[in-house]
């Protein structure tokens, strides 16, 4: 199965100031300020939404189809997430822009001054995804946070085109409007939300948990450390819980590692709870890692954790497909 992600792909560079903050911002002086800060590190981290789930399908043996819009600078990250299985070769590359940057500097009493460029990001909204099923046949689109324009085209020309899509607005529901999450979320095979974005939802859009269900073929909404929650009309829920006493190192990307881990599994055809279950076991690897393409997957060590929290039988059937070709 032939998955397309479509959505963010950024970087992240992180620098650390051994001082305050305080101690340089002058009160009396603030309307002029013009202040530099030496800085002890700086961490580059590779990231954005859509490359985090396709660095994690790619490690699957998925062969996603990245689909998002970057700066001539990406020569680098593109060749790492090639070597990570990931095709490439719908990526826009924009003249103009560079590929979106976080850019956060922190004190040592963890106060942090950030900014966002959101850079080619702003031109994703031009790929046509006519193109991307030309060039490789598509059986799922996913849709996840990127421009707001560009989300609700790839949702609209999926449609068209006939190709099943799966919703995932999370962190820009903040930013789109009731009649874009509408659009985004109706007919959407899959929908997944964590479970403040559950609530976010529903407002935004004007419905209540039963006309989302009405919508949606299945509703997977993730609850951090409680694990994950499917929810389908008609039947009763099917919770999953998260694999026990993980080593926190950094949460960042475990709901895009969930994402690839259950993606993966259902393409392989495994029932929701078993792919459920490879979404943890992959987002436990995540968290146990600093940032969010910092992870190795092994398929033995995937199984033994898939086998010690959710039993033999789930271990079983995942050992079947993990580490094989899809
Ligand atoms: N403390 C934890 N221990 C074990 N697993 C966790 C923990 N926190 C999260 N997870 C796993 O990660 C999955 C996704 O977590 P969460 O619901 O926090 O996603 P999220 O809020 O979208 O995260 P983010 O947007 O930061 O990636 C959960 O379903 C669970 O399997
Ligand atoms: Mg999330």
């Amino acid at each position: 199965m032939r998955i397309a992600v479509t959505g963010s792909i950024a970087t992240d560079h992180l620098m650390a100031f051994p001082g305050r903050f305080v101690d340089q911002l002058l009160p009396d002086q603030l309307e002029h300020v013009s202040l530099s800060f030496l800085v002890d590190t700086l961490q580059v981290r590779r990231g954005g939404v859509a490359a985090n789930i396709a660095f994690g399908l790619g490690g699957l043996l998925l062969e996603p189809v990245l689909v998002g819009a970057v700066g001539p600078d990406f020569a680098e990250y593109e060749v790492w997430l090639k070597e990570h299985g990931v095709d490439t070769g719908s990526v826009y590359v924009s003249c103009e822009h560079q590929t979106a940057r976080f850019m956060c500097m922190t004190d040592q009493d963890s106060n942090q001054i950030a900014a966002f460029y959101a850079g080619a990001m702003a031109e994703a909204g031009r790929i046509d995804l006519r193109g991307v099923h030309d060039r490789t046949p598509l059986d799922l689109v996913l849709v996840s946070p990127n421009d707001p324009g560009a989300m609700v085209r790839h949702t609209e020309q999926a449609r068209e085109l006939g190709i099943p899509f799966a919703a995932d607005p999370s962190q820009q529901l903040a930013r789109l409007t009731g009649a874009e999450v509408r659009s985004l979320v109706t007919g959407a095979r899959w929908l997944f939300t964590n479970e403040y974005e559950s609530a976010l939802l529903r407002e935004r859009a004007g419905w209540s948990h039963a006309e989302v269900l009405d919508r949606v073929g299945t509703w997977v909404t993730t609850l951090g450390a409680q694990g994950v929650r499917i929810d389908r009309k008609g039947e009763p829920a099917l919770t999953v819980p998260a694999v026990p006493d993980v080593h926190a190192e950094d949460p960042t990307g475990v709901g895009d590692a969930f994402r690839s881990g259950f993606l993966a599994a259902v393409s392989w055809g495994l029932a929701m709870e078993t792919a459920a279950q490879l979404g943890c076991a992959m987002s436990a690897l995540v968290l146990a890692t600093v940032g969010s393409q910092a992870y190795e997957i092994r398929p033995e060590r995937l199984l033994a954790t898939v086998r010690a929290v959710y039993g033999g039988r789930a271990a079983g059937l995942l050992a079947a497909k993990l580490g094989r070709p899809a």
